[in-house]
């Protein structure tokens, strides 16, 4: 596999244009642009990166964080980049970043019949633990709930806590 070099940084609100583009083209129900604004601008357990490549939107990532547990909500990568590892690259941070807001596990749901995301999940440890079925309101297909119990394997990163400065104890004298 060629692997391409990309910079992982957080989303923001003039992503979504190619964000849009993407989520139309990889998904057969894309979520509509306000419900990304909102889980940008409203939703405090939201976290979201894309991959960018050359300047352009390759691919993103989106996880809940809620408590212990992050529930991935989309990652996709647009059709001319896929097979590069891009996935992997904002796989392998969003679970980084998670770990180090103190999540424990992480779960998602994937459709029965999509292998190539089952392999990707697979490869960084979620294994299948459920089905709900019928849940995609398209094709009435099952999803596949997928959980990665065991965070050892996973370094920390630090994109998503701020950390403040101690103030001065001495004060100015
Ligand atoms: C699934 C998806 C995100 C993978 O993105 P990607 O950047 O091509 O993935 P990577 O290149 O990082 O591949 C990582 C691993 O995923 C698996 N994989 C990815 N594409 C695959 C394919 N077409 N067939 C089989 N396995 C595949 C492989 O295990 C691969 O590891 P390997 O290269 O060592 O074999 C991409 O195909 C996509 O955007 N699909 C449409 C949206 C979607 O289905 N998202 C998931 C919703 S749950």
């Amino acid at each position: 596999m060629h692997t391409t070099s990309a910079i992982i940084r957080n989303m923001t609100l003039a992503d979504l244009d190619q964000v849009m583009d993407m989520e139309k083209r990889c998904f057969t129900l894309p979520w509509p642009r306000g419900a990304f604004e909102g889980e940008l601008t409203q939703n405090a357990m939201a976290r979201y990166l894309v991959a960018e490549v050359e300047g352009r939107v390759a691919g993103y990532a989106g996880i809940w964080l809620i408590f212990d547990e992050g529930h991935i909500t989309n990652i996709a990568v647009h059709p001319s980049f896929q097979r590069r590892g891009i996935a992997s690259l904002l796989l392998e941070r969003v679970l980084s970043n998670a770990k180090a807001c103190g999540i424990e596990a992480v779960t998602l749901e994937v459709r029965r019949s999509n292998l190539p995301a089952q392999r990707l999940y697979e490869k960084y440890g979620f294994q299948p633990e459920g089905v709900r079925k019928g849940y995609y309101t398209d094709t009435k297909e099952d999803a596949l709930l997928y959980w990665k119990r065991c965070m050892s394997d996973v370094p920390e990163t630090y994109d998503w806590i701020v950390v403040e400065e101690e103030e001065d104890d001495h004060g100015a004298e």
